[in-house]
């Protein structure tokens, strides 16, 4: 099927079951070209695997995923790679190579024969490493870095890969707060020069504030698309986080979600009262010779 050219990614009726889970349950959605797309959702939502099914790491049991025009099943994986590049959220811990040459590796699907860098491979993993501010440990090894500095590490990959389309879980889930904004208005530039950006998180302000567009799963299933501020809803919250939850539209900060409580807590949640409850709790159970207080 010939998808229009400003759709990028079309996925259709797409399922995908582990043994017993179905992990995925009849997703239909289009991304256009150049669109930074965050894809939310609670923890076991579905987000990872659609991630996985999207560069091919998973064979949908049904439905279909073109990519730029093409059908996932017919490419292989060194064509797969000029289309997407992929960012996972786990990475080994004690992986003995180092910096530079992690992010070289995003060059290899233009290697042709032997795998000798030219000039320009080395301009553009520079390049790529300036930009996410990881030239400084170039020559160290990836096992030795935090989460933080290897996430940035493989984003910088990902980029060297000059890949059209970037899959990235969670890219900002062990950053500091400085470097969430940074990566997300580094992503947010990429997407202004074209690239198309899925990204998987659970920084839901952080999503509402970069991202064109928010897909939203909830038991595998999609539950809302579309623009941030048409998606995200006080329902919407308390459906999908089962929480209670403010929506204002900030001056200068945007449209900002302040989260008041669980939804079974009577969607006021206040911690100096808890405080009195705890000491009042405490109290009851040093009297039965429990704790001290
Ligand atoms: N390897 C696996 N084997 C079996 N079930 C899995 C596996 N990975 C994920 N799941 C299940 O699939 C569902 C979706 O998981 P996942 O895609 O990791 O969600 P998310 O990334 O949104 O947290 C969850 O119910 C999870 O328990
Ligand atoms: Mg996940």
């Amino acid at each position: 099927m010939l998808c229009s050219p400003e759709v990028i990614i079309r996925v259709e009726d797409l399922v995908y079951s582990y043994d017993s889970v179905k992990a995925l349950d009849g997703l239909t959605f289009e991304i256009n070209r150049g669109e930074f797309v965050g894809l939310v959702g609670p923890n076991g939502s579905g987000k990872t695997t659609l991630l996985n099914c999207l560069c091919k790491l998973y064979t949908p049991q049904e439905g279909s995923i073109h990519l730029n025009g093409h059908n996932l099943k017919d490419l292989t994986p060194l064509e797969g790679a000029k289309i997407y590049a992929v960012v996972p959220s786990e990475f080994p811990a004690d992986m003995n190579i180092s910096i530079v040459d992690t992010v070289l590796l995003g060059r290899h699907p233009y290697f042709e024969g032997f795998w000798w860098e030219s000039e320009h491979d080395e301009q553009i993993v520079s390049g790529a490493m300036e930009r996410l501010n990881v030239l400084d440990f170039a020559n160290r090894k990836l096992g030795e870095l935090s989460s933080g500095e290897k996430q940035r590490v493989l984003i910088a990959k990902a980029l060297a890969q000059e890949a059209k389309i970037l899959l990235i879980d969670e890219p900002v889930a062990y950053l500091d707060l400085g470097y969430q904004l940074e990566v997300m208005e580094m992503l947010t530039r990429l997407a202004d020069e074209g690239v198309t950006i899925l990204a998987a998180m659970h920084q839901l302000n952080l999503a509402v504030k970069y991202c064109d567009k928010l897909i939203v799963l909830d038991k595998g299933k999609l539950v809302a698309c579309g623009k941030p501020q048409d998606v995200v809803t006080q329902r919407l919250i308390e459906d999908v986080y089962g929480i209670k939850a403010i929506i204002k539209n900030i001056p200068r900060a945007g449209l900002t979600i302040i989260p008041l409580s669980t939804s079974n807590n009577g969607g006021m949640f206040d911690r100096e009262n808890r405080k009195e409850r705890t000491i009042g709790f405490n109290k009851a159970k040093a009297r039965s010779g429990r704790v001290d207080v």
